[in-house]
Formats: structure tokens, sequence, C-alpha cells
């Protein structure tokens, strides 16, 4: 048997060769890092839940016409998605202040802002992912013009979303970061969302109790981080219907 070949490896996933051409299968690992890996552990399960959920965002979000690179899940940990050239942009859409924009701007966390605030970080482990700004962006080259304003557009449609969700789950999006690829299509290039979107990437308050249910319980050590996104995957209804929360789940295809 051939063995496929691994195109790319993160912290949190890898990708492999898809089986056609444009295509990549990314797997999902159970490895937790934080503060630029600075912070490990494995939480079993974790890539389980992640690949799932992210599945479950980015299919919504196919659905009503936001593009993605999401095609169809294959297992437990790997789904097929559509091969795109990174833009080394962290995109942060932010709702309530919280994490680094607390820290430098010395706002309360839980302070709601007055508008969703999009923030870019240039993708770069050795330097820590600076936060950078448009004028940065294009003196660079990373994007163009009407790059950043289709990342824009597409970062607040995903919030949109995201966030309506989540309410409807009792749960508030403070805030969360996506990635953004190009795919050609001919002579033109058009931006889809990429990467992932999943408890890892986003701040998950529970609307009445103000727990966090996302990655900020293992960063700040706040307890099981597997429990947090077992609880958040139960009321997004994509649990196996005896909806047992499980820190190994046993989700089935
Ligand atoms: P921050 O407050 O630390 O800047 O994080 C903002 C959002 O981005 C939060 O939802 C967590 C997410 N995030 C990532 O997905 N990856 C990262 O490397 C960092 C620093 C934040």
């Amino acid at each position: 048997m051939a063995r496929r070949t691994k195109v790319y490896e993160g912290k949190a996933k890898v990708l492999y060769e898809g089986p056609e051409p444009g295509t990549l299968v990314q797997y999902f690992k159970d490895e937790a890092t934080a503060f630029n890996a600075e912070k490990r552990s494995v939480i079993d399960g974790k890539g389980v839940l992640n690949n799932r959920l992210s599945e479950f965002f980015m299919s919504g979000l196919n659905a009503i016409g936001v593009p993605t690179h999401f095609i169809r899940r294959i297992n437990m940990r790997e789904q097929l998605i559509r091969a795109v050239e990174i833009i080394p942009l962290e995109v942060v859409v932010r709702n309530v202040a919280a994490g680094s924009l607390s820290k430098r701007l010395g706002i309360e966390e839980g302070t709601p802002l007055p508008r969703p605030i999009v923030e870019f970080y240039y993708k770069d482990d050795a330097l820590g992912d600076p936060l950078v700004t448009e004028e940065h962006i294009i003196a660079f080259g990373w994007a163009s013009q009407q790059d950043l304003d289709d990342m824009v557009q597409l970062a607040l449609r995903v919030n949109d979303f995201l966030s309506g969700v989540m309410l409807g789950v009792g749960i508030k999006l403070v805030d969360f970061k996506i990635e953004i690829g190009r795919i050609w299509e001919g002579d033109f290039q058009r931006l889809i969302v990429a990467d992932e979107i999943s408890p890892d990437s986003c701040r998950l308050w529970d609307m009445r109790t103000g727990q966090k249910l996302d990655k900020d319980v293992f960063r700040r050590d706040l307890g099981n981080l597997a429990e947090a996104y077992t609880e958040v995957a139960a009321r997004l209804g994509v649990l196996p219907s005896n909806g047992k929360a499980m820190t190994k789940p046993t989700l089935v295809n």
C-alpha cells in the first residue's frame, strides 16, 4: 500500500495530499498548544471534536453562501478540503473585549464593544504573530486592498453567522480567528474561509454563567478542555443521540 504524502504539519493539524488535484485531507490532532507552543498537552478526543465542530460551522457557512474550503468529512479525524494559497494573516473579529485586546488597551474582559472590531495578525511564529495594520499588509504585499476589503466582508459575515448560531444555544461569541485562502478559477481569484473554526479558535462564554467553553480553559488552567468542547458540541447537536458528555468522544461517522 502506498503511503500518503504529508504536505504540511502544524501544531493542531496535519495536511495530506488529497484524492484529486486541488484537494487536501485535513487531519485533526489531539495536541493543544498555547502561547506559541510554550505550553503544550495532549487532550484525548480534542481532534475528533474539532473535526466535527469545524465541519458543522464550515458547512453551515457554505449553505448560506459564505465560501469555505470544506468539502466533506471523511472520518472521525479527517476532512476533505479544497487546497488554497493561505494568506499569511490571522483575521480576528471581536464582539466583546477579552484576551490580547484587554491586555493591550486596558479594557476589562467582558466589556461589550460598540461594534465588531476586525484585526489582522501576521502569521509568523518566530515573531509571535504580531498585530499589523492594513498599511503594513499592503506595503509588504501580503494582500491587496481588494483582498483586504473582501477579507473584512468575509470575516463579518462569519461573525454574523457564528454569533447567531451560538446565541441560539446560549453561548456568547466573544471573539474568533479565521484564516483565509485564495483559490484560482481561470484568471480569477476568489477568497474563501480556510483552516478551521472550532473552540480552539474562538472565545465562547456561557450566556448565563459566563463559563468559558473554549481554549482559554487550557490556556488559563480552568478545568477540563474536552468537557468544555463536548458541551459546545452537545448544545449544537453534533454529538450522537445519547448526547452524553464524553471526555473520550465515541462519535460515529
Ligand atoms: P487574542 O485575544 O489572544 O488575540 O485572541 C483572539 C482570538 O483569536 C481568540 O478567539 C483566540 C484566537 N486565537 C487563535 O485562534 N490563535 C492564536 O494563535 C491566537 C493568539 C488567538
